[in-house]
């Protein structure tokens, strides 16, 4: 059989409507989660291993940050499920699906289901919260964040409350985030996970993404670097007042 008609013949096998295991989340959107995840629990570590680990543990804040930035760049410019403008967030769908999790239905969504949209949203704002706050705290002995000159030492102790009080809440999101994935594996029957590590889901051939977009991501990740390391070598030098 000709080469051309053997192609032709898979591609039409492929496109039937009970679809098969085809891609959904592109590679940059998988890596950016595990290197987010990588970086909350880098950050949380160093965070408890004392002060010597400052530096390392704002390093970890500026790489989510940069994270934060690509995210937001691969929400407007990604492939179609990473993009924010296919996030389902009304506050009325959300009403009407919330109690769906506790029922056996699966979501069957290609993307994000309605409350995983919120969880996404939620997550994303709280480590930008997390890692915006860093910037401008100190630990009133050694070590500072860059911008932590700019702003007076009551403005520095309001915002290393928040950036206290809201390490506490991105915790107990994440521990949502990680038991909603368990609930959904243990009730719905419904595997989240492995999707987020090979990018395939189960779905028809018109809902699958063509391909990763990954020569754009890598142009979106180097502005993201790029940006961050600017805010961090722009930042002000820090007077021997803001010291001693
Ligand atoms: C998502 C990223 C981040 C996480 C999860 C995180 C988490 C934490 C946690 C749990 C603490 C201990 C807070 C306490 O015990 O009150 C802490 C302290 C601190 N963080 Fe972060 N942080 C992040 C980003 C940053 C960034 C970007 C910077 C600065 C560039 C920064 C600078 C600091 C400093 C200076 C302290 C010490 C404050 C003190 O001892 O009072 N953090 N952070
Ligand atoms: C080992 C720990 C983790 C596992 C197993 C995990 C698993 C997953 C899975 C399966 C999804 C896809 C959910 C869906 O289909 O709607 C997801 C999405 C997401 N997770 Fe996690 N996660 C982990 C840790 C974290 C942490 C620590 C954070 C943040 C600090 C995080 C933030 C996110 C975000 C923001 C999304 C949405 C992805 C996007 O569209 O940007 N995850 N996670």
């Amino acid at each position: 059989m000709p080469l051309v008609k053997l192609v032709t013949i898979t591609i039409d096998n492929s496109s039937n409507d009970t679809g098969g295991r085809l891609l959904v989340w592109d590679l940059p959107l998988r890596i950016f989660h595990w290197l987010l995840a990588f970086c909350f629990l880098g950050s949380w570590a160093s965070a408890e291993a004392g002060f010597e680990w400052t530096q390392t543990h704002m390093r970890f804040g500026y790489a989510s940050l940069a994270l934060i930035v690509f995210r937001i760049f691969w929400g407007l410019a990604g492939t179609r499920y990473s993009r924010f403008s296919s996030f389902r967030l009304g506050p009325k769908v959300l009403l009407q699906k919330i109690p769906e999790l506790y029922s056996k239905k699966q979501s069957n969504s290609a993307g994000h289901s309605e409350t995983g949209a919120w969880a996404t949203v939620l997550l994303l704002t709280l480590v930008t919260i997390q890692a915006g706050t860093g910037l401008f705290i100190s630990d009133d002995i050694f070590y500072a964040g860059p911008y932590n000159p700019v702003v007076s030492g009551s403005t520095a102790g309001m915002l290393a409350y928040v950036h206290h009080i809201n390490f506490n809440i991105l915790q107990a999101a994440v521990a949502l985030h990680l038991a909603a994935i368990a609930w959904y594996a243990w009730r719905k029957k419904e595997n989240l996970l492995s999707p987020m590590l090979h990018g395939n889901k189960t779905v028809k051939p018109n809902l699958a993404i063509p391909s990763s977009h990954t020569g754009r991501a890598i142009l979106a990740a180097i502005i993201a670097v790029a940006l961050i390391s600017l805010l961090v070598l722009l930042a002000p030098e820090p007077s021997m007042y803001d010291f001693f």
